[in-house]
């Protein structure tokens, strides 16, 4: 038996329906998303990228169709499990950073670790190892509003990480961020699927390719193409910028 995929989806269907219509939203996916790859997922606006993200972090469900993660069906877990698969599988990452403006950084990054039971004390070690992993080590005690669009998305990054989730889901993480601070956190995210993570992330920047393992296209809700690149940066370790 091969090794099962981290994450593996068979012909995944997802309809929304408003009032009597039906939009067809994914139409027939099938792929496979392997341990230690940074994979992208570009097309145009309206193609199904967040819908089929979100299906990934098990935020919403498919129509039909099969997605297995480490050879488990998501869809065969109940709703607390789910929500169990959710806080300790996977870390998200957002477009607008989604801080809380009244916390510290490391206070930020140490939410997870609340909402499953742990206290803030408990969690400051962590939280600073992992500020200091994204290049923040002495911006621990900022709050949002005292650092750039950089910092606060490496801020998210690390909150992405504090649960050790091997799935890292991020929705257009530099949409928000000048090309050579998006470039950095790119790298960024390229070292931490190097760690042997998964990391996918939709974008709109054809830029943020070559920083990536694998490109997915999506149109019309079908894969348009789905390809091996060779990353423009392989090293690894911390990055500061
Ligand atoms: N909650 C929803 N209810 C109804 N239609 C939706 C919903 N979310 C997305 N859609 C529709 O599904 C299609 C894909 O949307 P989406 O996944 O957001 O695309 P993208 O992220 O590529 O812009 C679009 O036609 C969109 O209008
Ligand atoms: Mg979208």
């Amino acid at each position: 038996m091969p090794e099962p995929a981290m994450l593996e989806l068979q012909d995944i269907i997802k309809e929304y329906r408003i009032g009597g219509q039906v939009v067809r939203a994914l139409d027939g996916i099938g792929l496979r998303i392997e341990a230690g790859e940074f994979t992208s997922i570009i097309g145009p606006s309206g193609s199904g990228k967040s819908t089929l993200l979100h299906l990934l972090g098990a935020l919403d469900t498919p129509t039909s169709g099969s997605i297995r993660f480490q050879g488990n069906e998501i869809g065969a877990l109940d709703d607390e499990r789910q929500s169990e698969f959710r806080r300790h599988r996977v870390g998200f990452i957002f477009q607008f950073f989604n801080l809380l403006p009244t916390l510290t950084a490391w206070e930020n990054v140490a939410i997870p670790k609340l909402l499953d039971g742990t206290g803030l004390r408990k969690a400051k070690p962590r939280a600073l190892e992992l500020l200091d992993r994204v290049g923040l080590g002495d911006r621990a005690g900022h709050r949002p509003s005292e650092l750039s669009g950089g910092q606060m998305q490496r801020v998210a990054v690390a909150r992405a990480l504090i649960m050790d989730p091997p799935l890292i889901l991020a929705d257009e993480p530099t949409g928000n961020l000048d090309s050579k601070t998006g470039a950095a956190i790119l790298k960024l995210l390229g070292d931490i699927a190097a760690d042997g993570n998964s990391v996918v992330m939709v974008t709109h920047d054809m830029g943020a390719v070559e920083y990536c393992d694998r490109v997915i296209t999506l149109r019309d809700g079908q894969i348009g193409s789905n390809d091996a690149v060779a990353r423009k940066t392989r090293e690894t370790g911390s990055v500061h910028a």
